[in-house]
């Protein structure tokens, strides 16, 4: 349902409000001071979101911004390159964290969806002992800039065991890798086990107002929480927010709802602009739209859409995105839809 003033928001599923159970949860949370390691709820949040992913342990941060770089300034040095998809989100949309803080550039490749081949990795490390030395693979799952595609997981698998046997480490970037668990099927230890740090977002579809958490190793993650105190990242009482996560996480099941609302979405829009959408890459809560089958302009449409108290973003080149979530159902598509109409 929309929020309370009637604004249908489908810019991003970063928008949700929280919940009245979070609100709850938030008011009544055993707090202590987390860089003491004394909040109960936060320690709480760790252990339950490490057994979630299947790993040792895991470290609370503020953002998904913070997971992805405290990763990448703990598995490579100064002058050194991350091998990564040229549409991710940690080499193009974190305001040039890798190279300010960590002093990395990026090796690049282009495959479909967000997918690094096997041979992408011996190509990149072709060269190696001439080009700036490769040492760590980020994966982006699911994957952002190609509107939510879930990359498969036998490419992920495939993929790292050959990253791993040219001595690379491996993170990924799964802020949404309970969607792509929703929507394969595959339980999150196994794409987890495919890197050897994962950070996911509590604050994107599970719907809590902040936070995200990265998990990995004991040892990594203890090395972590260090680098985190450098980034001005030790949130004292934390637990007055993660515990709205631990209730996101708790619920994570009904992305599915989401991934249905996305899929009705992607239809009605095709069914009103042929060839608009492609629904075969419809593939979690992420819709993209031709926007030139529109065929009207941003302002027009902006104007349409502000008439009928419905939010988006505007289009990336031809690119569109509408994304659903927990605060937009059926009859806030219905609106999107007829103001377009
Ligand atoms: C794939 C991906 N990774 C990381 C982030 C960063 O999360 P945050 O906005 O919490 O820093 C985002 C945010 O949208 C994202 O989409």
């Amino acid at each position: 349902m929309a929020f309370a003033d009637g604004i249908a928001d489908f810019r991003s599923d970063t928008v949700t409000r929280p919940t009245p159970e979070m609100i709850e949860a938030m008011a009544n949370a055993p707090v202590g001071d987390d860089v003491y390691k004394d909040d109960p709820t936060v320690n709480a949040l760790e252990e339950e979101s490490a057994a979630a992913v299947g790993k040792e342990a895991a470290l609370y941060v503020p953002t998904g911004t913070m997971g992805n770089q405290l990763a990448i300034q703990y598995h490579t040095n100064p002058g050194e390159e991350v091998l990564a998809h040229e549409g991710s989100h940690v080499r193009s949309i974190e305001g040039g964290a890798p190279q300010a803080y960590a002093g990395v550039g990026f090796r690049t490749v282009s495959g479909e969806g967000g997918r690094i081949s096997p041979d992408d990795v011996d190509a990149a490390m072709a060269m190696a002992g001439f080009f700036p030395r490769i040492s760590l693979m980020v994966w982006e799952n699911t994957h952002n800039l190609s509107g939510g595609r879930v990359i498969p997981i036998e490419v992920m698998e495939e993929t790292s065991a050959r990253a791993r046997e040219h001595g690379l480490a491996v993170h990924i970037d799964g802020a949404r890798i309970f969607n792509a668990v929703a929507a394969s099927g595959v339980p999150a230890e196994r794409w987890a086990a495919c890197g050897d740090t994962i950070q996911f977002c509590f604050s994107k579809g599970l719907g809590a107002p902040v936070g995200s958490i990265i998990c990995g190793p004991a040892d990594v993650i203890a090395e972590i929480r260090y680098l985190r105190k450098r980034m001005g990242g030790g949130m004292r009482q934390a637990g007055v927010i993660a515990a709205a996560a631990r209730v996101a996480l708790a619920g994570r099941e009904r992305l599915v709802e989401d991934h249905v609302l996305a899929r009705k979405l992607g239809e009605a829009l095709a069914h009103r602009f042929p060839g608009g959408v492609d629904l075969d890459q419809i593939e979690t809560n992420m819709v993209r739209v031709d926007f030139e089958a529109l065929g009207m302009g941003w302002p027009e449409v902006k104007g349409r859409l502000e008439a009928a108290g419905v939010k988006a973003n505007p289009p990336m080149g031809a690119s569109w995105r509408l994304v659903t979530h927990r605060d937009v159902d059926a009859a806030d598509v219905d609106r999107l839809v007829g103001a377009l109409s």
